[in-house]
């Protein structure tokens, strides 16, 4: 490679991803090939550390593959793989666990809220969750990885592990930074907008899918809990029209100042309406892309067997040095 910046960033295999998904993090995927090194993974591992059916996860890590790709992702400029298929990713995991703490990973917030969730499945993937994160991105010493701030404690404990390797082992990981959006980097529900929108909220008009049709859209923007004022204007405490106005502006490209000033006087009505409209006009390009390309499976296969080997290539020099610098004998 050259000698631009590497950036690492994966997606869970839901299959569709959420306004969230696609706001926080996605988005911001394609662009980004231009300016640097660009590795993109779909992470089928750290699916499975909660219960899947096995037909859908093939099906939806398939489907998640080929809409990053309807997202913006280009298979010639970034290197796009699914995780299972690059076994790096679990064997730096298993010597990264061996270097974190029981407590560090207590802490995690994202844990105890999956293991509340998931009472009758605590299982140790689930703990160790995101040790296997943390290697996926050691696995190619990335600089930067872009995320919503939901995963930015994940990334704080992947820098810690780095840098406690580094102590015990001799300098080798970089240390990776979170790259996240200024605007946008928490989209949150549109019925409980002080919550986070997630595709497992039960409430299904809380969430937008990517591949929501424009109808569905509309209806779920016409529904979005807002306030008793009828002032459209970004201020504490409106959280919902916060997030409205948050998602609308970067869709559109308008700022707050023009965004207040464009809905004077005219009521959350026609607000959400537009917001609806807006983000449908804004996705159509994408659905219109994830059905041409799903179709193809031929190439998404190509692509993806592509992708696989150069990831496998570029981390396996990285998991060489690490298993000399823990001690381990040479193989060859
Ligand atoms: P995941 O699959 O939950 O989410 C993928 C990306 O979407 C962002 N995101 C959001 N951003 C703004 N508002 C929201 N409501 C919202 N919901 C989700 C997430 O922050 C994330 O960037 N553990 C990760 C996947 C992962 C990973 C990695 C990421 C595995 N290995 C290595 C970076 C680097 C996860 O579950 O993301």
């Amino acid at each position: 490679m050259n000698d631009k910046k590497l950036i690492f960033s994966g997606i869970q295999p839901t299959g569709t991803f959420t306004l969230g998904n696609y706001i926080g993090a996605v988005r911001n995927w394609g662009p980004l090939q231009d300016e640097y090194n660009c590795i993109y993974c779909v992470v089928d591992m750290h699916a499975i550390t909660v219960r899947q059916d096995p037909v859908k996860l093939r099906q939806n890590s398939l489907n998640s593959y080929a809409l990053l790709m309807a997202c913006g992702v280009d298979p010639q400029k970034s290197i796009l793989f699914i995780q299972s298929h690059v076994k790096t990713h679990a064997e730096l995991s298993w010597i990264l666990g061996c270097n974190t703490q029981f407590g560090e990973l207590s802490r995690m917030t994202q844990f105890k809220d999956k293991s509340q969730k998931h009472a009758d499945d605590v299982n140790s993937g689930l703990f160790t969750y995101p040790v296997l994160m943390a290697a996926d991105i050691l696995a190619y010493n990335a600089d930067l990885v872009p995320v919503g701030v939901d995963q930015k404690q994940h990334l704080e404990l992947a820098r810690n592990i780095a840098q406690r390797f580094n102590q015990r082992y001799g300098d080798f990981f970089t240390l990776p930074e979170p790259y996240i959006p200024e605007v946008g980097a928490k989209v949150m529900s549109l019925q409980e907008p002080t919550k986070k929108m997630s595709k497992s909220d039960e409430n299904p008009n809380a969430c937008i899918l990517i591949l929501d049709d424009k109808d569905t859209i509309i209806r779920k923007f016409k529904r979005a809990v807002t306030d008793s004022d009828t002032e459209v204007c970004y201020r504490e405490g409106k959280d919902g029209i916060n997030n409205l106005m948050t998602i609308y502006s970067i869709v559109t490209g308008k700022d707050f100042a023009a965004i207040e000033s464009e809905f004077a006087g005219r009521g959350y009505g026609d607000f959400k309406l537009a917001v609806g409209e807006a983000v449908a006009d804004h996705l159509e390009p994408v659905r219109t892309e994830f059905d041409r390309l799903s179709k193809d499976k031929a190439y998404l296969k190509q692509c993806y067997t592509e992708g696989a080997e150069k990831a496998l290539r570029y981390s396996q020099r990285i998991i060489s040095k690490v298993y000399r610098k823990v001690g381990f004998v040479d193989k060859t």
